[in-house]
């Protein structure tokens, strides 16, 4: 049985994926926005069989709240074995450019709220020398495209926070699992249209089990989304600069 501390758990991935822990008996602390939500979500994953479901409300944004918050969380588990942590926000790019306050809302949401979240995580796992740091970043992190580069500078802030820390808390037997998606059917995405590379969030879910499980470095979800962005990665910037996308 496992103790695992799950961040922006009223979203469609955390949701998915808290329901894989559930079945296997393990404990649950969630954090998330909505109280009402985390209740249903509570009773939903006691049935699926959690050994027991905790849950606080939390907004990213409040970046006071995050100590004794996590505090809270670990008070009640005891430890954490995985630290999952989800939450996020799709900006209008357009309104990011033309007013500075909404950009730096969505770098709160998707970047500084996650890098002031682990600041509370990484010290017990580290006195533990043990568990897992799983974070959803983006393949939008990965190159910055003209139609949504703020979203993507947020989450490749995240992505490069991660790669430093995986190498600060290796010799503490601490794995820090990137998690990068790409078109996901989510209430953040309810509104763009869908197409042949949208997978569900229960797809998403298992390459997050699967990827903190073998400890993972970065893992893509679904997995054929290396290779569109080793493709993506691979144009040289005076073409793709050129690209509308
Ligand atoms: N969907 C995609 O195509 C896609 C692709 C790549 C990466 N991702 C990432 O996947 C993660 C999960 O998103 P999702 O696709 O599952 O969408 P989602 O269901 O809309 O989940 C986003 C969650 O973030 C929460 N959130 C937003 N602002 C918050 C704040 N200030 N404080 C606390 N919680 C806040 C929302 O809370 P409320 O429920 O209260 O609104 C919501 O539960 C995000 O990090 C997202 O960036 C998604």
């Amino acid at each position: 049985m496992k103790n695992i501390l799950v961040i922006g758990a009223n979203s469609a991935i955390a949701k998915a994926t808290a329901r894989h822990y559930a079945e296997q008996k393990d404990s649950l602390y969630l954090l998330a926005r909505d109280p009402e939500q985390l209740a249903v979500q509570k009773d939903d994953l006691m049935v699926r069989g959690a050994t027991s479901v905790e849950c606080a409300a939390f907004d990213a944004t409040d970046f006071t709240s995050h100590g004794p918050l996590i505090a809270q969380a670990l008070e009640t588990l005891g430890h954490f074995d995985i630290v999952l942590i989800a939450h996020g926000s799709l900006p209008d790019q357009a309104l990011c450019e033309s007013d500075f306050n909404v950009a730096l809302e969505a770098f709160n949401v998707n970047a500084l709220s996650v890098i002031s979240l682990l600041n509370y995580v990484i010290k017990p796992m580290q006195t533990r020398r043990d568990g897992c740091i799983a974070v959803v970043t983006s393949v939008a992190g990965d190159r910055g495209r003209q139609s949504n580069f703020i979203y993507g500078a947020a989450k490749a802030m995240v992505s490069t926070y991660l790669q430093g820390l995986r190498g600060r808390l290796f010799p503490d037997n601490v794995a820090v699992v990137d998690i990068k998606p790409g078109f996901v059917d989510t209430p953040m995405t309810a509104h763009l249209p869908k197409g042949a590379l949208w997978a569900q969030p229960e797809q998403i879910a298992q390459r997050i089990v699967k990827g903190v499980e073998k400890r993972s470095s970065t893992v893509y979800a679904p997995g054929f989304w290396r290779l569109i962005m080793f493709v993506v990665c691979s144009v040289p910037e005076v073409i793709f600069k050129r690209l509308k996308l």
